[in-house]
């Protein structure tokens, strides 16, 4: 039986430059679907699959994205005085328990696999969660709290995956499948942005991980990769080949790539269709306006 996993990493120390200029001053996890910004929906996910211990790696600039998870007396006073409950609830919903939320500095952006290391001192001798926020899931059950279950009867560690198309391989980490298990499957090898054509499956990893320590003591080894950066990737790979078990997990529910603008709008469309309070509203809009730009084509 694996052990439980308690402390989750993220990566919010990027810049951010596909939203140049907004990211100038706004952290990226910043950034609102319909009202959320971002890091709540990755934080509430966390929270449902059981994570108690928070560990940010941000950067410099990312003062925005630490205030937000302060509370705010004055704001709840007020809305305790105007009776406004249900924003009163809506703000405590997102309230973090103190000492609850660690943050480490990567001095400079190196990549993913170097901002994970970045954490390798709060972490200890455990399995634990990495979650990139601008990865968003809708799935009736958490996508995490989907991977701990599965991880609990697996142990070793666990990549979320899902199936992209041919073309769009050598955008993301591509698992060589071994053994094919319905929605596990085991990895034979990973590599990070294939060249076209050269892709071992169209299975890909997106931003949902449970890593092994080893994995921590793999990324103090690892040299530069794809894009010249340390790629996570390739910590997990030496995972592989040193015979430790690495999974593939199919999660049920559909992501969106908030790191792109086009995945950024199409999250936001469904998530405000999802929403009683604007479904309406908006629906409608998005009828006439199609309608409209089919007519004038
Ligand atoms: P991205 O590849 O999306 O990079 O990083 P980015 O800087 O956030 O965005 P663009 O490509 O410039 O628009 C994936 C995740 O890894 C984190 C990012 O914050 C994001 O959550 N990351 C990336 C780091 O924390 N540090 C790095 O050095 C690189």
């Amino acid at each position: 039986m694996a052990r439980r996993v308690t402390k989750a990493v993220f990566p919010v120390a990027g810049m951010g430059t596909r939203f140049l200029p907004a990211t100038k001053s706004i952290p990226k996890e910043i950034l609102t679907l319909v009202d959320r910004p971002l890091i709540q929906y990755a934080i509430d996910e966390a929270r449902a699959a059981g994570i108690t211990d928070f560990i940010f790696v941000t950067a410099r600039g990312k003062y925005a994205l630490e205030d937000y998870f302060d509370r705010v007396p004055e704001l709840e006073a007020t809305l305790r005085r105007a009776g406004k409950n249900d924003l009163l609830e809506i703000l405590r919903a997102t309230n973090m328990e103190s000492g609850a939320i660690a943050y480490v500095r990567q001095h400079k952006a190196m990549g993913l696999g170097h901002a994970v290391w970045c954490a390798r001192r709060l972490i200890g001798d455990e399995p634990f969660a990495v979650m990139l926020p601008d990865d968003v899931i809708a799935a009736e059950k958490p996508c995490l709290q989907q991977m701990v279950e599965a991880h609990a009867g697996t142990g070793g560690s666990m990549v979320a995956a899902m199936e992209v198309a041919p073309d769009k391989a050598s955008a993301y980490g591509i698992l060589d499948v071994g053994e094919d298990k319905g929605p596990l499957v085991t990895a034979r090898g990973m590599v990070e942005k294939p060249a076209p054509g050269t892709a071992p499956s169209n299975l890909a990893v997106i931003g949902r991980y449970i890593l092994t320590p080893q994995v921590l003591e793999n990324l103090s080894r690892i040299k530069p990769s794809a894009g010249g950066e340390l790629q996570l990737t390739d910590a997990i790979a030496m995972e592989i080949a040193a015979g430790r078990p690495v999974h593939g997990f199919r999660f049920h529910g559909e992501r969106f790539d908030c790191g792109s603008k086009a995945g950024f709008l199409q999250a936001t469309v469904a998530f405000a269709l999802a929403r009683p309070d604007l479904r309406d509203e908006f629906g409608a809009f998005l009828r006439t306006a199609t309608a409209m730009r089919m007519a004038a084509q």
